[in-house]
């Protein structure tokens, strides 16, 4: 009995050892101390061992066990550190590989623009603000001195999205998309705080049909500035100002009498050809002048309308459009470029 006792400790010990896996080391524990084990068997036949013998048999029989139980316990930590080792190897990061590559996006050249726009208007003193792109016809036509039977008004032009019109009114409950960002001049000026010196970029709608030079959604940049004693040549130098900043200094500007409802008088103004310097070529089409913006001294009319009083304040405006900023600056001839948002075109600028 001693000496089968002798081979189970030594047969059991070396196969716990050798063991490498926490299902075959469990599997060894029910084989060895289990209710069917080979120890347990061992006990079984303590019947046939001598009485005077069997406390001594059971005490080998019991530190025997003892020894296998902690060696299981021993390899069973073994075994759980081998695996937490190597899931820690199997899953170490390197910091220093270079990364995955994320595709990154550009900036628009309607963006660029715009932020070239406002850093000049900014670093004259002017303030950036925003206006409804959802807008009554109150703002966008009639407080801009725009008559019921203006043209633009016409549903060919504009996109209404509830008319009272139908109910015999003069459209004042209208609602549309901004066919303009002229309407921002009104909202700055009924807040009443004077004098004003703004920009107000942002998106206008007009229906009109998708082509080199039109799209139903652009962008405007409009200008406003009230005080006291503002002249035409007020504006004549800022706005050249604006130009030679946008387009190099060499820049020169002429305004041509126009006509806008909301300006008197009005002025369209060009710009030398930076391409060619004035002479003449293909980008000017043989005139020398690129035409840029709308501008005038704001309507005494409209000043008052939103509660400013003509006699005290003077003031000019201006609104030019943001993508024809940046097809010039960029060369680019075709408007719908800017729309179709292929990261290889726009990379370019
Ligand atoms: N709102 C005009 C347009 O869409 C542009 C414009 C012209 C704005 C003259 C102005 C201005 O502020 O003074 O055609």
């Amino acid at each position: 009995m001693k000496s089968r006792l002798e081979q189970i400790r030594e047969r059991a010990l070396s196969q716990i050892k050798d063991c490498d896996t926490a299902e075959k080391l469990n599997e060894l524990r029910v084989c060895i101390l289990g209710k069917k084990g080979e120890l347990t068997d061992l006990l079984k036949s303590m019947r046939d061992v001598a009485p005077e013998d069997r406390p001594k048999v059971g005490q080998m029989v019991n530190e025997a066990r003892a020894e296998i139980e902690r060696v299981l316990e021993e390899n069973k930590a073994r075994i759980e550190k081998a695996v937490r080792e190597a899931r820690l190897k199997a899953e170490v990061i390197d910091v220093t590989l270079p990364s995955s590559r994320t595709e990154m996006g550009h900036r628009h050249p309607n963006t660029i623009a715009l932020e070239e726009v406002e850093r000049i208007f900014i670093g004259m003193g002017y303030e950036v603000v925003e206006g409804p792109e959802v807008e009554k016809d109150y703002y966008n036509f009639e407080a801009l001195n725009i008559p019921a039977d203006h043209p633009a008004k016409d549903e060919q032009d504009t996109f209404y999205v509830v008319s009272g019109s139908s109910e015999g009114g003069n459209g004042v409950y209208d609602i549309l998309l901004r066919t303009q960002t002229s309407g921002v001049q009104v909202h700055e000026m009924e807040k009443g705080r004077l004098p004003i010196r703004m920009i107000a970029p942002g998106r206008v709608f007009r229906s009109d049909e998708v082509d080199a030079t039109h799209s139903p959604c652009f962008h405007q940049i409009e200008g406003l500035v009230i005080d006291r004693r503002i002249t035409f040549a007020d504006l004549k130098g800022t706005l050249a100002e604006f130009a030679r900043a946008l387009f190099g200094e060499e820049t020169k500007v002429k305004f041509r009498p126009h006509h806008f409802p909301f300006t008197e008088p009005s002025a369209e103004m060009d710009v030398t050809c930076f391409k060619c310097g004035g002479k003449g070529c293909r980008f000017c089409k043989g005139s020398g002048w690129i035409e840029i913006l709308g501008c005038g001294m704001v309507h005494p009319h409209v000043l008052e309308m939103s509660g400013i009083d003509p006699e005290e304040y003077t003031g000019f405006a201006f609104g030019m459009g943001l993508e024809r900023i940046a097809l010039l600056k960029y060369e680019i001839d075709d408007m719908r470029l800017l729309y179709e948002n292929d990261i290889r075109f726009l990379k370019q600028f």
